[in-house]
């Protein structure tokens, strides 16, 4: 499963890439109002700082204004997927890009139907929102477990991109259900490598070290 860093802001994006693990990067408008930042420029402030994806969204909403949104942030560089809602003009918009050999990245996605829809117009990876399914009391899993089965089932090239992860127990599931990506908030990628037991066992290692150190 892939690592994609859930952000627009470059210090985290920075530090991310430096531990060694961080594939790509995915962006809202949402994130990128938190950043207080012109979008273009730090669009391309990101792909010059990860080598690989970088999801950058679309705010038309109609089919001929996703069109030419799309194509213009698609020709700012190599990295950038153009992320795109899953509306009805959404879904068109991702067939017409995908046969111009423009990525996509379909998003707020939250039942296997819609999936379904966004495999068939081409989209390059499918975004189901898991944190937010269980903010209504569903299962947000249960989807990304459903996607993958569906997928497999009829041998879809979309990759599945689960997205809205808040803790590490989302993590480990995904892992488990076989998703492709996981698009992590910072602070969850940290969390993954955290065990209390790596902390104890190291310090009991180094103090034992400290025993036998000048013997050497
Ligand atoms: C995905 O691409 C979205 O940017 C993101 O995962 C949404 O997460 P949230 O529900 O925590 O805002």
């Amino acid at each position: 499963m892939q690592i994609f860093l859930d952000t627009a802001n470059l210090d985290e994006i920075r530090q991310g890439v430096a531990m060694g693990v961080v594939d790509g990067v995915t962006t809202n408008p949402s994130l990128v109002a938190k950043e207080q930042c012109k979008f273009k420029d730090r669009v391309l402030e990101i792909c010059d700082v990860v080598q690989g994806p970088v999801s950058a969204e679309v705010v038309a909403t109609d089919y001929e204004g996703m069109l030419s949104q799309g194509r213009e942030i698609a020709a700012w560089h190599k990295h950038v997927v153009v992320k795109i809602p899953l509306i009805p003009a959404g879904i068109a918009a991702i067939r017409t890009l995908s046969a111009e050999g423009i990525r996509t990245n379909c998003t707020l996605c939250f039942s296997l139907n819609q999936a379904w829809l966004a495999a068939k117009a081409g989209a390059t990876y499918i975004s189901p929102f898991v944190g937010r399914l269980d903010d209504i009391g569903n299962n947000g899993m249960a989807l990304i477990e459903e996607i993958r089965a569906a997928y497999d089932n009829y041998g879809f090239e979309t990759k599945l991109l689960a997205a809205s992860l808040r803790h590490p127990e989302h993590v480990r599931q995904c892992l488990l259900a076989g998703a492709d990506v996981g698009t992590l908030p910072f602070g969850v990628l940290k969390s993954l490598f955290s065990h209390p037991l790596t902390d104890k066992g190291l310090k009991a290692f180094l103090d034992d070290w400290e025993k036998v150190k000048d013997l050497v």
